[in-house]
């Protein structure tokens, strides 16, 4: 099989062409490196450095081959900036993607597999574990943004036939087991590589945003997902949508805290982790833990990184291997 995979350069993306890989298909990857970097893209694999705010650029890549399948990762993601510029967020997430999804159409694609987020259920306050159908209500722009394209998805598959997953992750996080890829966002804004950098003397204290939520203790809690068990849950995707389309919540099912991720990080790497207690940030809710039964139950899909001191010895392995990050 052949796929294009949008923003194939960041994180979540490089982690799932490499998957692609490994299974055996070819992959040609579609950035602007605005986020991404070049070097994460593995030698050998196409290339083209485009804007999706492009139209025609977008199409003229969507049209050069007949693709078995598209997955669109390409997005601005960083929720506190999207509350301080949502209009930003809200159009440049929805043009960019119906761009691409428009170009899908005009070039006969059957599949796409879109980045979504637990961000759409970022509204009320819930500690349950979040069931697909439960109440979209998203608590920032960004999660807004997703909430449009997943509607926008509706609409090509109803009209078009663009049969599509909207793959709601939770914390993407963890790198790479064999170390061909790992997460480096600039800024980092994620826990787990900021919480592994205070350990490992680079940067200063970690600021821990809220410590009076209603929770165990007072810190948020989130669901941590390894990024190979993402890029996985991708590619069953791919499988499960050839009839019809589907919307998964893909997590471990099981919240851990900020100060638990604190306390795993020490435990893992043996060192301190200094931290200082900060204000909430806005659009942050307290509790966000997926059921990813259906996706479970539909693709067979089980994670392989489930306990939280897995996914943050990957990280630091390749935190470690590379100080400076990525190299372009
Ligand atoms: N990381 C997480 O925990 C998480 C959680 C939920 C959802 N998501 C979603 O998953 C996707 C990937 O997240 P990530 O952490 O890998 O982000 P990332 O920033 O590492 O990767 C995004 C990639 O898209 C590229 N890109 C951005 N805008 C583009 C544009 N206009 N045209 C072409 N390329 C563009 C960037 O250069 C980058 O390579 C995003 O859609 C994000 O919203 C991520």
């Amino acid at each position: 099989m052949h796929y294009l995979v949008t923003g194939g350069a960041g994180f979540v993306g490089s982690h799932t062409v490499l998957a692609l890989l490994d299974a055996g298909h070819d992959v040609t990857v579609l950035d602007n490196l605005s986020t991404g970097h070049r070097s994460a893209v593995p030698a050998g694999v196409p290339f083209y450095q485009v804007d999706l705010a492009d139209y025609n650029a977008t199409k003229a890549v969507v049209g050069q081959k007949r693709w078995d399948g598209v997955l669109h990762f390409a997005a601005l993601s960083l929720v506190g900036d999207s509350m301080r510029e949502p209009m930003v967020y809200l159009r440049q997430n929805y043009i960019t993607a119906l761009n691409l999804i428009q170009a899908c159409i005009a070039c006969e694609v059957k599949k796409i597999v879109f980045s979504s987020t637990a961000a759409l259920f970022g509204g009320p306050e819930r500690s349950e574990p979040i069931p697909e159908n439960a109440l979209v209500e998203p608590g920032s722009p960004y999660g807004e943004s997703k909430l449009m394209i997943e509607r926008v998805l509706y609409w090509a598959d109803a009209i078009h036939g663009l049969r599509n997953a909207c793959l709601r992750y939770f914390n993407a996080a963890g790198a790479d087991p064999v170390g061909r890829a790992g997460e480096d966002h600039r800024p980092e804004t994620h826990l787990i590589p900021l919480t592994i950098d205070a350990a490992l003397g680079r940067r200063s204290a970690l600021k821990l945003f809220g410590t009076d939520y209603p929770t165990r203790d007072g810190s948020c809690v989130r669901d941590y997902i390894h990024v190979n068990d993402l890029a996985d849950a991708h590619i069953r995707a791919l499988d499960q949508i050839e009839e019809r389309s589907v919307a998964y919540n893909i997590g471990n099912g099981q919240g851990y805290s900020n100060l638990e991720v604190i306390q795993s990080v020490e435990r893992v790497s043996g060192k301190k982790v200094p931290w200082v207690p900060a204000s909430r940030r806005e659009g942050d809710p307290a509790v966000l833990v997926a059921d990813s039964s259906t996706l479970r139950r539909e693709t067979g899909w089980m994670p392989r990184f489930g306990e939280l001191d897995q996914i943050v010895e990957t990280a630091l392995r390749w935190r470690e291997a590379h100080p400076y990050g990525y190299s372009s």
